[in-house]
């Protein structure tokens, strides 16, 4: 029975899954078709500008306007997808990419959210708006072994 119990927690642990993320098979398709492509498979950027998010993305969450900056990045307001498969996906990519920094009490996007981002994109001033957050970013302690 104490095999059981044990086994039934384990389940139950690994089908709550990501939060606000129903359906890892789809999120991961979209990133695959969407987003890779300039972030690269494991979402370390690339060349032409596509910035890293591997241990790095959930921190915009950390500061203020950066929950609204991940609604608003032109890269996430242009994906082909609706606004409902938008917020899985950018779910899907802060729990895929950067754990470690997604707080425990991390509320989801949502579509409507999403939706209100895209209502808003940011054009031309990303670049501009991205690095005023990062510099509020808090100090990582060097033993955390992020830092990327
Ligand atoms: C055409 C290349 C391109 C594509 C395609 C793209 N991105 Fe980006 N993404 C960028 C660039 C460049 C930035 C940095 C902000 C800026 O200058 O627009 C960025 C920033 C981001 C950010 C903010 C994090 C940060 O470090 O600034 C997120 C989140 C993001 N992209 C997610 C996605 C997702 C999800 C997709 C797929 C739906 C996607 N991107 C598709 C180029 C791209």
């Amino acid at each position: 029975m104490k095999t059981l119990a044990a086994l039934l927690l384990m389940t139950s642990a690994a089908s709550a899954g990501m939060p606000g993320v129903p359906n890892e098979a789809r999120a991961k398709i979209n990133w695959q078709l969407g987003c890779q492509g300039c972030h690269l498979a494991d979402a370390t950027g690339s060349a032409n500008g596509a910035p890293s998010m591997a241990g790095d993305v959930a921190r915009f969450l950390s500061v203020e306007g950066g929950r609204e900056y991940l609604t608003r990045v032109p890269g996430v307001t242009n994906a082909a997808v609706s606004s409902d498969q938008l917020a899985e996906l950018l779910n899907w990519t802060l729990a895929t990419f950067d754990s470690d920094h997604l707080p425990a009490d991390f509320t989801p996007f949502t579509g409507e959210e999403m939706a209100a981002g895209r209502a808003h994109p940011l054009v031309g001033e990303a670049p501009t708006v991205r690095a005023a957050l990062r510099k509020k970013f808090p100090a990582e302690k060097s033993a955390a072994g992020g830092g990327k």
